[in-house]
């Protein structure tokens, strides 16, 4: 049997197929309203060292709904971080006041790090260009939702793939079930090379291309849309040579095809026009308001609430 109870959740590479499927199901539970009221006389911390409105916000909402509590940290420099204490000890003190420790933090490998350090478990709501977890639960449960399965669907990912955390999470997810991966970025921001050698090690049909056209070729189910990640780039001149590059319109999703799913982990800029929002493929919004019940049941079996 599957538990969760006292687990960290760092990576989507130490989660297995059927890991997923408990996630998904048991939101589906918490959705509908199944299950409730097992986060009392618990409490969480949301350590956020980087901005966020969707994952902290949801996560801080999760906790209520669920009858818990919680407190943390949405701006570092009112952190005693801000007065030289290091990482270590602002972790090693805040596991001592709360059941789960949640963080966000720019260096990759945080996470990592606070959960060999806490004595409570640790969940990763993003670190650096690395992973993004829970975005990735919250979006299988959404195209689960959507489709009624979590394979043998063609999924485009488009944008800046190097850096792109949640597509870094979803593409290790997605291989676990089997789907056909098409990526579609600028050469500059290319899905890492690790990644690509995990698709090929479990034998996953993908592609990469650069044109957003060029998608229409390959009949996709979903397309996963993300923002160029500006914040992550040394040089802003390498920013601007991609910035903008892609642009789904009313007359992209035409070209892709009418029941094509559009996705994207927000916050966006650009990459999508706000005249989409009102059609049937935009589910963004769906996906982001996901966020609540796939939080809370993660945070209940965490805790042992759902075990
Ligand atoms: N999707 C996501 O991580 O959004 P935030 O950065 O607003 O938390």
């Amino acid at each position: 049997m599957i538990s969760f109870r006292d687990r960290s959740i760092v990576s989507i590479r130490d989660m297995s197929h059927d890991d997923l499927i408990k996630i998904v199901e048991t939101t589906e539970l918490v959705k509908n309203g199944e299950i409730s009221g097992f986060l009392e006389g618990k409490t969480v911390a949301t350590l956020f060292f980087e901005p966020s409105t969707r994952t902290r916000l949801s996560f801080e909402s999760a906790v209520f709904k669920s009858g818990g509590s919680v407190f943390g940290i949405a701006n570092p420099k009112a952190s005693s971080q801000s007065k030289g204490e290091s990482f270590a000890d602002s972790i090693k003190t805040v596991a001592g006041y709360c059941d789960v420790i949640v963080i966000r933090h720019p260096v990759e490998g945080a996470a990592r790090m606070a959960s060999e350090l806490s004595s409570t478990p640790v969940i990763n709501a993003g670190d650096g260009s690395n992973q993004h977890p829970t975005q990735t639960f919250l979006d299988l449960f959404t195209i689960n939702e959507q489709f009624g399965r979590l394979d043998n669907l063609k999924i485009g990912m488009m944008g800046d793939l190097k850096y792109g955390r949640t597509v870094h999470s979803l593409a290790h997810a997605l291989a676990l079930f089997g789907n056909e991966l098409t990526f579609i970025s600028p050469s500059s921001l290319k899905m890492p090379g690790h990644i690509l050698k995990e698709l090929d090690h479990r034998n996953i049909t993908y592609r990469s291309i650069s044109n957003l056209e060029e998608a229409g070729d390959h009949d996709l189910d979903i397309l996963y849309a993300t923002r160029i990640q500006k914040e992550r780039f040394g040089d802003p001149q390498e920013y601007e040579k991609v910035a903008g590059i892609y642009r789904i319109t009313p007359e992209t999703i035409q070209l892709l095809g009418k029941n094509i799913r559009v996705m994207h982990p927000l916050p966006r800029v650009d990459e999508i026009a706000e005249e989409v929002d009102s059609m049937p493929n935009a589910i963004y919004f769906t996906q982001a308001h996901n966020g609540i019940p796939t939080r809370q049941a993660l945070l209940g079996l965490v805790t042992g609430g759902l075990d």
